[in-house]
């Protein structure tokens, strides 16, 4: 399973057998039938064949049997399979290679310019000491010479005239040059988009144990997201089973090159692996809450808590120690002859896998994220003799790195983290942003992964620009998706450097790649380019990130302070205009409200004798807050605990003002990053759905009850026409549900010249509110993806304005696929408030979404702004909140310079007001360091509304 929602897949279980189900049955049962029928015929078939043909090598004459009546030749076989059993596998060399073995034949070698280049290895002579400190690495000028799918040559200079005739030549002009990104955490193709059961493949469910299945079998080379990925700058994902098992199966490496037109022979998934020499196996594991919640279910077979899973490891793992035993002594006695053996080789295909892993074969990844999770594994490495490369998910490693010491093999697994993706279950509601950070300190791997489809891998290299932002120091980051998995996974002379004898991986990008919206210009794997026509996003030249080692220090607080002086403001972005400013600007904060920005020599002057804190910033920045439209913080704690959290309201018309619950670590974090507003509704069924009006409050409140909590109690009215709607109500189908919204709309059109009718109704009924919607007191918020859904609703609204005494204040909530409609909606003046800010096809009705550069000119945001359509970026997921600001960040750098850094800010923040039609409460402010827009920008203070301002330092 994935963890986007910390539950599986319905698993469907047998009903009681109605009509249906017995039809179904009945028709299996003959399928079934059929087919035995089909295999006894085989069989007879087969008997007669071998009666009537003479004896073939497997069943060898009478003569070459031993004494035990064994048969010679088989026994000579199993021999010669026991050097195989005990292979020790090598890391495969990179430098001394003549070709690739991937290379395909015709393809021309490449000569790129006058590149940037990160080279993924410190300068000659750099001490191992000063290089984990970061010292030796720096961005070189250099062309790079690519051959017969190896990089061949790396120099300052290398002329046309020294390479190949045939040479394609490629002009990096001064841009940013990396190996090819390596994602370690993939479901790529086995759980191929947009997810529809017939494709999903990800986990085998049949057992809590299944070592013995194989990734691979089930990779649909097809998948659109392989290439979505590659553009980027991902060339390589380690394709992982899910995690619903404690042992989900093998797991395979693979490029992202597929088919003919990405340069390969044949589309197929054994030609997309990276080493097709196999000599190392991979394999996933997982621990905690997901096998026991998958497999502790009635009829499940358990286990049904860690303390079962513990048990199931160590069985399956007693199963293969005994196999792999039985084998040695059988290989050893066979050594010396092997006349006397009374039996054949032992083998057990279940217990295959497993065997190799304990003969060292195998590169295992485990998910495992908490300390008792991580503290029963490694007792289990060490009682069973076997390595764990990397803990996946790992949120908690940070907290014991002793734990990790303690792990097998003498090399601590590395932790394979997202840096900010957290409270989505129990096990990752104690994450910290900080954890790559300090798991570095503590002298462990962090490597990021996107877990795809939970994140898009697309993305991954910006978990690596977020490991930097908190703390990570920036080669270590950019070591996190290239060189640290490359050699986890055992390719460490082959992938991520840029060196002669490496695969001829590369990417050039757009901008330094940790920064946000770094996209890539073109890609090459094997030597191939793999953007025929890539839309190139128009940027200023890029400068690499001068690496901010102030970001190492994890800011302390909140410290709550009613006077507090920011100097070094560089820009203020507040409401307003203060063009006029320097680049030195103070802002003075007393009793916690702005109380100057500018010069303020007075202030400073008092400052001086008073005990007012003084904090210097560099390059600060002074904006709005920021606020989350259409998220479940207020109403949900952790995402998978029915416990905290407001539950789904099926057919009932609720309020978020009736659910809402403050002082968790979801409106905590928010209010810390900046976000000191959200509007939240009751979800529908799942947590991206809605249903009943929104609540507008403070994050920073403790309780609703506090002075001003509340900023709005009902926001706006919202609806759900995703595909959930089909059955979390009263309606089975999307038809239904649009024809039910359209009935409610003109029956409030009509009771508007009835006022005995609302005289007579509750004032918080659904009734009531839609007599709101319909008299243009409050927007209708629709939670959509699918555009034919999108022009259901426009073509609804159209017939109803001509009702209603003010048009209809229409949001599209969601929107994947809005920006097909983009110029219908800017012209029925519906708004958009696309959530997630970036789709990327997860699910069948978002798969025309627009995953941007260099696949597709940009992405909805960008068609939709581009139209007039006034739009604002909401938060697929909770944990999104911490970063609202680099979401608007990615808009601004992508834009081609048409939105400004205040338009930016206005799409997490002013543009939700506007379309809601509210006056947003003035008086919050948010202090940074370094620009909220940027990767290194840091929250030093926030005004949330409360009488004071509060502090991190
Ligand atoms: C690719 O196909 C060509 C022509 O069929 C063949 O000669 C070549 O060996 C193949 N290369 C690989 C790497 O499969
Ligand atoms: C390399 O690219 C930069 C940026 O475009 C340019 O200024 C410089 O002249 C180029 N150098 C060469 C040798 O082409
Ligand atoms: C900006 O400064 C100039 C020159 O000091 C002044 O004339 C102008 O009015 C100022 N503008 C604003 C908006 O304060
Ligand atoms: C910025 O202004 C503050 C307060 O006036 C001053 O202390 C500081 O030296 C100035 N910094 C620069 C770089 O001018
Ligand atoms: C939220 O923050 C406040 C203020 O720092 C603190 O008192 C409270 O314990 C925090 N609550 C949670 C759930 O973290």
């Amino acid at each position: 399973m994935n963890e986007k929602d910390g539950l599986p897949r319905p698993v469907p279980v047998a009903g009681p057998p109605g009509p249906h189900w017995r039809r179904q049955t009945r028709r299996r049962a003959r399928t079934f039938r059929l087919l035995a029928l089909g295999c006894l015929c085989f069989i007879a078939f087969a008997q007669w064949k071998q009666l009537t043909q003479p004896a073939t090598p497997e069943s060898p004459p009478t003569s070459g049997l031993t004494a035990h009546g064994l048969s010679l030749t088989r026994l000579e076989a199993n021999l010669a399979t026991c050097a195989q059993l005990r292979k020790k596998p090598q890391d495969p060399i990179g430098f001394g290679r003549e070709r690739n073995a991937r290379y395909i034949d015709g393809h021309a070698p490449t000569l790129i310019r006058n590149a940037s280049v990160w080279v993924g290895e410190p300068a000659a002579g750099t001490s191992p000491d000063a290089a984990r400190k970061g010292h030796g690495y720096s961005w070189i000028t250099a062309d790079i010479y690519l051959e017969h799918g190896l990089i061949k040559r790396v120099a300052a200079s290398i002329p046309l005239s020294s390479v190949a005739a045939d040479a394609l030549v490629y002009d990096a002009a001064g841009r940013p040059l990396t190996a090819g990104i390596i994602d370690m955490h993939s479901h790529a193709g086995v759980g191929a988009l947009p997810g529809l059961d017939g494709s999903e493949d990800t986990n085998e469910m049949a057992s809590d144990i299944t070592p013995y299945v194989r990734s691979i079998d089930g990779l649909h080379p097809a998948d659109p997201q392989i290439q979505v990925i590659k553009s980027g700058g991902v060339t390589t994902s380690l394709i992982l089973p899910g995690s619903a098992n404690n042992m989900g199966g093998e797991a395979y490496v693979i490029k992202h090159a597929v088919g003919k037109a990405d340069g390969r022979n044949e589309t197929s998934a054994a030609d997309m692996l990276a080493d097709p020499e196999r000599n190392w196996r991979f394999m996933k594991m997982a621990c905690g809450e997901n096998p026991k919640n998958v497999y502790g279910r009635p009829g499940r077979g358990g286990p049904t808590s860690r303390l079962g899973e513990s048990w199931e490891f160590r069985h399956a793992f007693e199963q293969a120690a005994k196999m792999v035993q039985a084998q040695d002594d059988w290989c050893d006695a066979a050594a010396l002859g092997v006349q006397g053996l009374k039996e054949y080789l032992p083998r057990e295909l279940r217990w295959e896998s497993l065997g190799a892993l304990l003969r060292d074969q195998v590169r295992l990844n485990t998910h495992c994220y908490t300390v008792p999770d991580l503290e029963a594994f490694v007792d289990h490495t060490n009682e069973f003799k076997f390595k764990v490369r990397a803990f996946h998910h790992a949120h908690q490693t940070y907290l014991v790195p002793e734990i990790l010491k303690r792990a097998y093999g003498g090399v601590p697994p590395a932790s394979a983290l997202f840096p900010d993706t957290m409270w989505y279950k129990v096990e990752a509601n104690t994450a910290s942003e900080y954890a790559g950070k300090l798991l570095y300190d503590a002298g462990l791997t962090t490597v990021y992964v996107s877990d795809n489809p939970v994140l898009n891998a697309q993305h991954v290299v910006f978990e690596a620009a977020k490991g930097y932002k908190y703390g990570l120091p920036y080669h270590a980051a950019l070591a996190a998706v290239t060189t640290a998995p490359a050699e986890l996974l055992g390719f460490g002379n082959r992938l991520g450097k840029i060196k002669p004898g490496f695969d001829a991986d590369i990417v050039v990008w757009d901008s330094d790649p940790l920064s946000v919206g770094a996209s890539p210009v073109q890609a090459w794997i094997d030597g191939t380019a793999q953007f025929e026509k890539p839309f190139l996003l128009k940027k200023p030249a890029p400068e690499p990130i001068v690496p901010d080692e102030s970001l190492g220090k994890i800011p302390e607080g909140p410290f709550p302070l009613d006077d507090v002086i920011f100097t070094g403001v560089s820009k203020v972005l507040l409401n307003g205009d203060f063009s006029n400013l320097s680049s030195n600007s103070t802002v003075v904060i007393s009793h916690g409200k702005l109380a100057c920005i500018g010069a303020c020599e007075a202030e400073l002057l008092a400052a001086a004798t008073s005990n007012t804190r003084i904090i210097p910033l560099k390059k600060g920045y002074l904006t709005e807050s920021f606020t989350a439209f259409g998220s479940k913080v207020g109403l949900n704690a952790i995402d998978a605990e029915s416990d905290t959290d407001n539950g789904p309201t099926g057919t009932a018309f609720t309020r978020g003002a009736d659910g809402l619950a403050l002082d968790t670590i979801k409106t905590n974090y928010s209010y810390a990053y900046g976000v000191t507003k959200a509007i939240s509704a009751p979800k529908l069924k799942h947590l991206d759905t809605h249903h009943g009006t929104s609540v507008a409050f403070l994050t920073g409140a403790q309780t609703a009850a506090e002075q001003g909590a509340i900023l709005l109690a009902d926001t706006a009215v919202h609806y759900t026409l995703d595909p959930s709607v089909k059955t979390a109500g009263e309606h089975t189908s999307i038809s239904a549900a649009v024809a039910s919204l359209r009935r409610k709309l003109f029956h409030a059109a009509a009771s508007l010249s009835n006022p005995k009718q609302e005289a007579d109704t509750d004032p918080t009924s659904e009734e009531s509110f839609l007599r709101r919607v319909a008299n243009g007191s409050l927007p209708l918020a629709v939670t959509v993806h699918s555009a034919d859904v999108i022009a259901s609703l426009l073509s609804l609204k159209s017939d109803l304005d001509v009702s209603l005494p003010t048009p209809l204040r229409l949001i599209i909530l969601g929107g994947a696929e809005s920006h097909l409609l983009a110029r219908e909606l800017a012209a029925a003046n519906v708004s958009v408030v696309l959530s997630p800010a970036f789709s990327y096809g997860v699910s069948w009705d978002q798969r025309r979404a627009l995953t941007g550069a260099p696949l597709t000119d940009g992405t909805g945001v960008d068609k939709l702004l581009r139209e007039g359509v006034v739009v604002g970026l909401g938060i697929g997921e909770d944990w999104m909140v911490v970063e609202m600001g680099l979401m608007a960040g990615v808009v601004w750098r992508n834009s081609g310079g048409r939105v400004g850094e205040r338009e930016a800010l206005g799409l997490v923040g002013g543009n939700i007001w506007k379309m809601l039609g509210v006056r947003e409460k003035g008086g919050h402010f948010v202090v940074w360091e370094g620009s909220p827009l940027e990767v290194g920008g840091r929250v030093r203070g926030v005004g949330g509304g409360r009488g004071w301002v509060d502090v991190w330092v």
